[in-house]
This record gives C-alpha cells, sequence and structure tokens, in this order.
C-alpha cells in the first residue's frame, strides 16, 4: 500500500483564508482588528523563527501583531508584570508566551498570569480543566491542527482506535481529550509504556509527538492507519548537512499507513494557521460576538 499524503500546507492555507476573510466582518463591528501580542524572551534561534512567522501571518491575514522582545536576563517579576499589561490591553485579544523560557524563570507561574480569555495557546489549567470535562475551551494549536486533519480525512471518527504517543501538556494530553471527545478509543502511550510497537498496532489512528527522530516504523503500523507525525526533528545526514524528519519513519510509514502527513509540510503549517483561529475566536467571545462560522 502506498499512503496517501494528508497535505496540511494545503489545509493551513485554506484556514489561514477562511480567517481572513472573517476579520472584515469583525473590524465593522468593533472598530478594530483582532489583535495577538506575542512574547519572545531570549535569543533562542528557533524562537526566533517561529516568532517572526507568527507576525508575518497575522499581519497577511489582516489581524494586529504586536510583538514584545526582552532580554534573557528578564526576571519572572518582570515578564508577569508585562503579560498583566497585555491583560488590561483592551486592543489584545491573544497573548502568546513563546516556550522555552530562559533557565529560572518558571514557564507555569508566567502561563498561570495569562487571562484564560486571551490564552490563545490554551496552555493555561482553565482551559485544559475546561477541554478536560467538554466545556469551550481555547484549544492548543498543534492537537487542534492535527484533529482538523483527522476530521477532513476521516470524517467521523466515533468508535475509531486512536494511539496518542506522547504525554506532553502542549501536544499528547490536549489531543487525547481532543479524540475522546470525537468518541475514540484512546491510548496514550510514552516512553515507559510496554511493547510499543503492539499499542501502535491496534491504532486506527496514530498521533507520534515522542521528539524522537524516525522512531516509529512502518512495521508497527496496522495497514491503512491514518498516521499524524507531529515531530520535527533535525538530522545529520552527511557531512554538515542536515534534514527535517518526524518522529515517524515516513518511507516505511507510507507503504503502511493509508494516509501520513509529511515533514515537513504536513502538521507544521497547521500550529500557526490554528493559532490565528484562536486569536480570531477568543477576539469575538471578547467582543461579545457569535463565533465566526466554519472555522
Ligand atoms: N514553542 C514551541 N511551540 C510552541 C507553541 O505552540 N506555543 C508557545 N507559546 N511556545 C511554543
Amino acid at each position: 500500500m502506498t499512503a496517501a499524503i494528508i497535505d496540511g500546507k494545503a489545509y493551513a492555507e485554506a484556514l489561514r483564508a477562511r480567517v481572513a476573510a472573517a476579520v472584515p466582518a469583525f473590524v465593522e463591528a468593533t472598530g478594530r482588528k483582532p489583535g495577538l501580542a506575542v512574547v519572545l524572551v531570549g535569543e533562542d534561534p528557533a524562537s526566533q523563527v517561529y516568532v517572526r512567522s507568527k507576525g508575518k501571518a497575522m499581519v497577511a491575514a489582516g489581524l494586529e501583531s504586536f510583538e514584545h522582545k526582552l532580554p534573557d536576563t528578564t526576571t519572572q517579576e518582570e515578564l508577569s508584570a508585562l503579560v498583566e499589561r497585555l491583560n488590561a490591553d483592551e486592543a489584545v485579544d491573544g497573548i502568546l508566551v513563546q516556550l522555552p523560557l530562559p533557565k529560572g524563570v518558571d514557564e507555569k507561574a508566567v502561563i498561570s498570569t495569562i487571562d484564560p480569555a486571551k490564552d490563545v495557546d490554551g496552555f493555561h489549567v482553565i482551559n485544559a480543566g475546561r477541554l478536560a470535562v467538554g466545556e469551550e475551551a481555547l484549544v492548543p494549536c498543534t492537537p487542534l491542527g492535527c484533529l482538523m486533519l483527522l476530521r477532513d480525512r476521516l470524517g467521523d471518527l466515533s468508535g475509531l482506535d486512536a494511539v496518542v504517543v506522547g504525554r506532553s501538556n502542549i501536544v499528547g494530553k490536549p489531543m487525547a481529550q481532543l479524540l475522546l471527545q470525537e468518541n475514540c478509543t484512546v491510548t496514550v502511550a510514552h516512553s515507559r509504556t510496554r511493547d510499543l510497537p503492539g499499542v501502535v498496532r491496534r491504532a486506527d489512528i496514530v498521533v507520534a509527538a515522542v521528539g524522537r527522530p524516525q522512531m516509529i516504523r512502518g512495521d508497527w503500523l496496522k495497514p491503512g492507519a491514518t498516521v499524524i507525525d507531529v515531530g520535527i526533528n533535525r538530522i545529520q545526514i552527511g557531512e554538515g548537512k542536515t534534514r527535517l524528519v518526524g518522529d515517524v519513519e515516513f518511507e516505511s510509514a507510507s507503504e503502511v499507513a493509508g494516509a501520513i502527513t509529511p515533514v515537513p509540510g504536513g502538521v507544521g503549517p497547521m500550529t500557526i494557521a490554528v493559532l490565528l483561529r484562536n486569536t480570531l475566536v477568543a477576539a469575538h467571545a471578547r467582543a461579545g460576538l457569535p463565533a465566526p462560522e466554519g472555522l
């Protein structure tokens, strides 16, 4: 079998276009654009790249982007004071504090300072709790993007066996909650799971979010399974040469799976598109407007 490629890049472009199309009605109703504040602390090169692309995507979709760059000597108190100011700022609908934060800054303490109504990352315990009990919540961008791709590919997910490999607060746990809401039978596997290949082989849906390059191989998969690869790992392929690979060994997996996301071009582009979506949704909720349709 040769798996169908799940084109996250195309889906993300279409989602960004739907967000952009909904912005003028918001501006008409409120007299302002939806706004996202992105806070970057320190000089982490990967984070700088992410923050730049988030800003660009915001502006391209007609949203307002406020960037706050702070030195890596910033204290927790200074960072929390900035978040408090953004909480109170009427022009700011979403607040994203780019992770990881420098050593010595308590990420949990900073995230807990963010107004849950502006928590477009969905990292605040209030949003995590709302998601867990099935209430309206802002949901972390990457797992929500994965769910959109799964729904687009499979339609109704009810009754399917889903295995999420990885139990992070950012991807694994919220992904499991979302799949439960879709009536999947969900298993969360992790580094201590016994017989991981055997567990993965039961799955109709595999979401790989472990951060280990090419760990999940084709012979671990049930034929026809739908594979969502969240991993983005840079590996050395020769003298000074590197390549981006996922947590799934693409070549062998694509011979067994029914459909698979590539790396790059699968889940990656979805994260920013969903961030735009979450910002627009948060802006509507704050303005007392009904959520825009089709997002
Ligand atoms: N660092 C890597 N991914 C993310 C993300 O989705 N949100 C934030 N805030 N930081 C990140």
